[in-house]
């Protein structure tokens, strides 16, 4: 379905429900051509939101409740706005954190009605849980005119996801969600959040995303371990140099004196994480020198790095990045997002896609008795 399609049938929805027009608020998910799990360590990212979206349509109540409709599980939540908690619905607790974040700031809301829906796909890594989260922040600050800027409604959507939906997540995501813009991707320094829009013109390659269809339940605790994995090796330098504040600060060298006598898989973690920001910053030079080549071979190392240094990946994902790895019209593939499932994303020649795509999907299914799917990456 078109944007305006599905806005159309999310309003109709919500005229259903509610007997009210709605305001309808859209919030795209997001892809990252390089720069995994070094958001939370102050590093660098580089996301561009895509053509898939979450939409939020909501108006106003004259009482203090709020009610949820998510077309997608087809289900509702009921609350107040006095008791505002987690909530056994998961899908619910991405619009109740928000609404948690505006509270603590002081904000004085009415109670409101909600129908969400879109064409994220749920676990694939393409955050619609940011999206959530972003279009909610988004709307309630449109409704109620609270008057905050972009930048903070992503800093409320992050603080969001980790106090509701209880996963430490960087700032990518949501960032990715709400300043993206069209045919560039956002070079995102995670530090000082400075960003540069970076064009991508890639002439004859397209993005293709390769969804494993898993999602392994680790994914949030392990995601959690993986940051205050980190979080110990800059402890473990610090010690050493105290102007050092996080992996953004360290080289490989400290690494090599200060965490590999200490703690092994401390020092693999931190290793790929140093090493990722300096991939990046080449990747960025690459691709404004029109070099895809030279990126995608960043990106298979990349992949290698999160799956034995990192050991975020799983199976089902090294399976398909070992597939298109020797097939010269992939010029670079690895997993995308936080791990455990969910994308490959994949840099191919357009003539070669179809093939890909058939060969490919008939391997996964006989090795890993899944089907995959796929989806091009086209813009916001
Ligand atoms: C998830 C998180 C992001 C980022 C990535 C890994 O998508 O939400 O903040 O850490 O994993 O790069």
């Amino acid at each position: 379905m078109k944007k305006n399609e599905i806005s159309k049938s999310i309003a109709d929805k919500f005229k259903n429900i509610y007997d009210a027009r709605p305001l309808v608020i859209r919030s795209p998910g997001r892809v990252n051509i390089i720069g995994e799990h070094t958001d939370y360590n102050e590093g660098y990212v580089l996301p561009a939101a895509i053509d898939k979206a979450i939409y939020i349509a909501i108006s106003k109540r004259d009482d203090e409740l709020i009610r949820l409709f998510s077309a997608e599980f087809n289900d509702v939540f009921e609350g107040k706005l006095s008791t505002v908690e987690k909530s056994e619905k998961y899908w619910a607790n991405y619009i109740l954190g928000i609404l948690n974040q505006l509270q603590i700031r002081g904000h004085e809301l009415q109670g409101f009605n909600i129908v969400m829906g879109g064409d994220v796909p749920i676990g694939a890594g393409l955050s619609s849980s940011a999206a959530i989260e972003c279009a909610t922040a988004f709307a309630l600050n449109e409704l109620f005119h609270l008057n905050i800027d972009k930048l903070n409604l992503v800093k409320m959507a992050q603080l969001a996801e980790h106090s509701f939906a209880g996963v430490k997540v960087g700032i990518m995501d949501m960032f990715a969600s709400m300043f993206s813009k069209k045919d560039s991707v956002i070079k995102l320094d995670c530090r000082s959040l400075d960003f540069e829009y970076v064009p991508l013109k890639m002439e004859g390659i397209k993005i293709l995303l390769l969804n494993t269809n898993v999602k392994h339940s680790l994914a949030s605790s392990e995601y959690n371990t993986r940051r205050q994995q980190c979080e110990k090796g800059v402890e473990y330098v610090k010690s050493h140099f105290s102007e050092v504040e996080s992996l953004r600060d360290v080289t490989i060298e400290m690494l090599d004196q200060f965490v590999a006598p200490k703690d092994e898989i401390i020092y693999r973690r931190c290793k790929y994480v140093v090493e990722e920001n300096i991939r990046l910053l080449a990747g960025c030079d690459d691709l404004k020198k029109g070099d895809i080549a030279a990126l995608g071979r960043k990106m298979f190392q990349t992949h290698n790095g999160l799956s034995k240094q990192y050991e975020v990946s799983c199976k089902e994902l090294d399976f398909l990045v070992d597939h298109v790895k020797n097939n010269p019209a992939v010029l670079g593939a690895r997993m995308m997002g936080g791990g455990f499932g969910g994308c490959t994303i994949n840099l191919v020649k357009e003539e070669a896609i179809n093939n890909i795509i058939k060969e490919v999907s008939e391997s996964y299914k006989s090795a890993i008795l899944f089907d995959i799917s796929f989806f091009f990456m086209y813009f916001y």
